[in-house]
């Protein structure tokens, strides 16, 4: 089994690129499958979870050809099957975008009911019943949803809490149904706009995205494209985050500052210093830390995927800090194996309250899911001696090349596969 080894103590300095965004790639690659000519997809993120999706659009009859390690060229042409198999589904949720994919192109789909998550309850009530209102018949059967219709047509549909995922899977459907659909309190996230973007650019016609109600023409086809991915906020984030824990000064390169707003202020409050560039920007942070309050909120508020970095970082601020998570309710779980590292957070509900330690001390600890065991990653760059990290598998999930990245930056990182292995590391770095 894969670990972590990290030693800490080494401030990150450098420069850092930053890759194409996962939530957008997993949506766009899912969307390229309603064209029946072929789409060259730019900047997609090396990572587990597109490669998962790229086996499940395989095995529907889609012809996925790498170009190169970031370039795929799709073509939904000759899919000859509209079930998305368990097997799926079951490693990422987000093979469910085929099923507003597959419903907008052929009117009928099928897919597993997304099973229980690591982060607290994601009911998918929303996309459903956005299907329904466009005229789709939906029903769940042993496990499965089935979505089907003679016509799809538009509708006005409000979103009883904005959804990410429900924005985008209603939107795919939506640019193939015939007629007008209005999504209200629609998701505003960059990623929202850029699978926007890119349906548009293979011929929809979406208007609004970026702002709380999106307006769609529906189209009879959407014809070839070639399209680059926007960069991975959450991957900036976690960088920036990591040189506030380490004390240090990178430059994170390849990016839309725009988007990082929320995570650049936190950052100041904090008492770093953030520079903006066209596209990059410089954080350093040479000052003691101080402690902030923070509440987890829908763009362009601060994004609940970086919400166990940031609570990882007060933890070794001066002072006593507050954050929020209001969108997901089981996403402190990390919290524990940060306990063992030093850290003094107490968790009431959604709330974690958290006296700043002087340092973390290094520990064994192991990953609840991809966000938590980044934050465990950046903890361990900070702490005193050595941090194993179990679990990395979550981690990999959504972070191309992330010990390669941060050792260029200075970190003191490997990826381990057995005890001999950590026991050189330690002597290596000792
Ligand atoms: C997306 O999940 C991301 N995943 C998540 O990133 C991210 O944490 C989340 O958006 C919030 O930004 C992908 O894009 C693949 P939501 P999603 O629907 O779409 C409730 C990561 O680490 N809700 O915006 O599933 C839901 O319970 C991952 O990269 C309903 O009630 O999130 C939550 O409280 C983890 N009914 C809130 O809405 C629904 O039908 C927001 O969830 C759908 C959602």
């Amino acid at each position: 089994m894969q670990q972590y080894v990290t030693r800490g103590g080494n401030p990150l300095v450098g420069e850092v690129e930053i890759g194409g965004a996962k939530n957008a790639a997993l949506a766009i690659l899912a969307a390229a499958v309603m064209s029946d000519e072929p789409v060259l997809i730019e900047n997609v993120p090396d990572v587990r979870d597109v490669s998962v999706l790229l086996d499940a659009m395989k095995r529907i009859g889609a012809h996925v050809e790498r170009i190169d390690r970031h370039t795929y060229k799709i073509d939904g042409a000759d899919i000859h099957t509209l079930s998305v198999d368990y097997e799926f589904i079951s490693k990422i949720r987000a093979s469910y975008y085929l099923l507003g994919a597959l419903l907008g192109k052929y009117k009928q789909a099928q897919v597993a009911f997304p099973g229980g998550c690591d982060i607290g309850s994601r009911p998918i009530d929303l996309h459903l019943k956005g299907f329904r209102l466009l005229g789709a018949n939906v029903e769940i059967e042993h496990g499965l949803i089935k979505a089907e219709a003679d016509e799809l047509k538009g509708s006005q549909i409000y979103l009883d809490k904005v959804s990410v995922g429900a924005t985008i899977n209603i939107m795919l459907a939506a640019s193939m149904a015939g007629g007008k659909t209005t999504i209200e309190n629609a998701a505003k996230e960059p990623h929202v706009v850029d699978v926007a973007n890119f349906l548009n650019s293979m011929g929809a016609n979406i208007k609004g995205a970026g702002t709380d109600v999106i307006r769609i023409n529906g189209v009879e086809s959407l014809h070839a494209s070639e399209y680059s991915i926007i960069p991975d906020q959450i991957e900036a984030g976690t960088f920036m985050f990591a040189a506030a824990a380490t004390k240090g000064d990178i430059m994170v390169k390849n990016v839309i500052p725009k988007h990082l707003e929320a995570i650049s202020s936190k950052l100041v409050e904090m008492g770093c210093e953030v520079e903006e560039f066209d596209d990059a920007v410089r954080v350093v942070c040479s000052k003691e830390l101080k402690s902030t309050q923070v509440t987890t909120l829908a763009y362009p508020g601060f994004p609940t995927d970086m919400q166990p970095q940031i609570t990882t970082v007060l933890g070794i601020a001066q002072g006593t800090s507050i954050v929020t998570e209001s969108i997901f309710e089981n996403r402190y779980r990390y919290v524990d194996e940060l306990s063992r590292m030093g850290a003094s957070i107490k968790v009431e509900g959604n709330t974690a309250i958290i006296y700043g330690v002087e340092k973390y001390t290094g520990a064994h600890v192991s990953s609840p899911d991809l966000r938590a065991g980044a934050a465990l990653v950046i903890a361990g760059l900070c702490a005193d001696g050595v941090t194993i990290i179990d679990d990395i598998y979550y981690i990999q999930r959504g972070y191309e090349d992330f010990e390669i990245k941060l050792r260029s930056l200075g970190a003191a990182i490997e990826i381990t596969d057995s005890e001999k292995e950590i026991q050189k590391f330690i002597l290596k770095t000792g």
